[in-house]
């Protein structure tokens, strides 16, 4: 019997790849522009840290972690989401020592046990950011403004959604209120009458119409802020409107993790069907002394690279794919002896070469050339060898140019290389 992938496990082939990549390399280039540096941490960890920074009322906590006991009888889970971890180094690393302000970045593979959908896999891939040390909240502006620039670098129209969540200070009092709210709320689905004791503002996320059509007259928790929270949701609206950075207000905005604290958004399309999020993210002041670190604010967000990925496949545009510098048509034994000692000689000094040793037609080498993109074709048949010249053809402009055979193949490919080098005409 085959064995085939995990269900929501899915294989990335080189077509993907290359999109990964391109997606990836935009994203680490807008890194660097605003100083983010590469931060890698592993993926399993102890259990107890998810359950302690996600919060044991989410549904990840609940029911999505891949969680385990290793031979040593240790609970482990494979992470389910980047900032737990990325936190835990910060702090096992003394990270805070190194710079008032901690500018990171990880991508790589992440891990939760959901129901599989389009854009929703249970091994999927973030490119997750933390910026950790200050709470002023030009860092959330300018931490949104960098989301929705490396989208805006990758042509995809993603509108900015923000809220805020209150503190320790003003949440319970808002909390309150939703729960008397959510007394009159009648019928309410198991889920929210079950949230309405442990995680109130949970309900306000429930997909249940009969629910949701409840809510829409349910309190909003911008009106609960205390003094400090809504000056800095106001303020963080000012930085967003100096940058000029599109956004608006969804005070329904509930996010799946409770380490939130003042600011969340979210980064939505309308081309994903019900998996809208591209990126998501927000403040979570507190939760790294909670987990034994500094008294240090943070934030961050997370984009999902295969949402993006879907996004840029629906597009037209051709992305670069890797490409070869020189494809090698050599036919016949003779050929192929001497094209072969000068496929190696031109890899080592940097060109990419593919050449066909399965003695294929002319035209079907011609044609696998053109499918691995290659940019010249040497040709080097049997009428070129009775001439004593190879053909080097560039394909893209069509030009071509005799190249002479001399006796000994790495001289030959000394040649081919000046040539490729500058180019066919001079
Ligand atoms: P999150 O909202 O759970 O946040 O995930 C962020 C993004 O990851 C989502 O918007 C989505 O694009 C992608 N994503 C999540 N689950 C899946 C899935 N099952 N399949 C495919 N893509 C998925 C976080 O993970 C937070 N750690 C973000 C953060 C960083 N907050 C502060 N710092």
């Amino acid at each position: 019997m085959k064995v085939k992938a995990l269900k929501g496990f899915k294989d990335i082939i080189p077509d993907e790849v290359d999109i990964y990549r391109f997606i990836e390399e935009t994203s680490r280039d807008i890194f660097h522009r605003f100083e983010f540096r590469e931060i890698r941490v592993p993926v399993l960890e102890k259990t107890d840290l998810f359950v302690r920074s996600l919060g044991t009322a989410t549904d990840i906590v609940e029911k999505e972690m891949y969680t385990f006991t290793d031979r040593n009888g240790e609970s482990v889970t494979m992470r389910p989401e980047g900032t737990a971890s990325v936190l835990r180094a910060y702090i096992e690393q003394g990270l805070h020592a190194a710079r008032p302000l901690q500018k990171l970045y990880t991508i790589g593979p992440m891990f939760r046990h959901e129901r599989p959908q389009k854009g929703r896999l249970r091994q999927f891939h973030q490119i997750s950011v933390e910026a950790v040390g200050i709470d002023h909240p030009w860092l959330d502006a300018e931490v949104m403004a960098m989301a929705h620039l490396i989208l805006t670098n990758l042509n995809i129209n993603a509108s900015l959604e923000i809220n805020s969540l209150g503190c320790p200070e003003c949440r319970p009092g808002f909390n309150q209120a939703l729960r008397q709210f959510l007394e009159d709320c009648d019928p309410l689905c198991d889920d929210c009458l079950r949230r309405r004791r442990t995680n109130p503002l949970r309900v306000l996320d429930c997909k249940n119409e009969q629910c949701q059509t409840q809510y829409q007259e349910a309190p909003v928790i911008i009106n609960h802020l205390c003094s400090e929270c809504a000056a800095h949701f106001q303020a963080v609206e000012a930085g967003l409107n100096l940058l000029r950075v599109p956004y608006t207000v969804n005070s329904f905005m509930v996010r799946g993790l409770d380490y939130y604290r003042r600011t969340t958004f979210e980064l939505l399309t309308d081309d994903l069907g019900a998996q809208s999020a591209v990126g998501a993210g927000g403040r979570y002041d507190g939760l790294i002394n909670e987990l034994g670190g500094p008294d240090v604010p943070g934030l961050g967000f997370a984009m999902g690279i295969e949402r993006i990925a879907l996004l840029l496949e629906m597009q037209d545009t051709v992305h670069e794919k890797a490409h070869t510098d020189l494809f090698i048509a050599a036919l016949g034994p003779e050929a192929q002896k001497k094209a072969f000692p000068a496929s190696h000689f031109l890899r080592e000094k940097g060109i990419s070469v593919t050449m066909d040793v399965m003695d294929r037609s002319l035209k079907s080498q011609m044609k696998q050339a053109d499918r691995t993109g290659a940019h010249f074709v040497l040709i080097l048949g049997e009428e070129e060898l009775k001439k004593g010249e190879a053909q080097l053809r560039d394909m893209r402009t069509r030009d071509q140019k005799p190249l002479p055979l001399q006796t000994d193949s790495f001289t030959w490919s000394a040649d081919i290389l000046n040539i490729l080098k500058s180019g066919l005409k001079s």
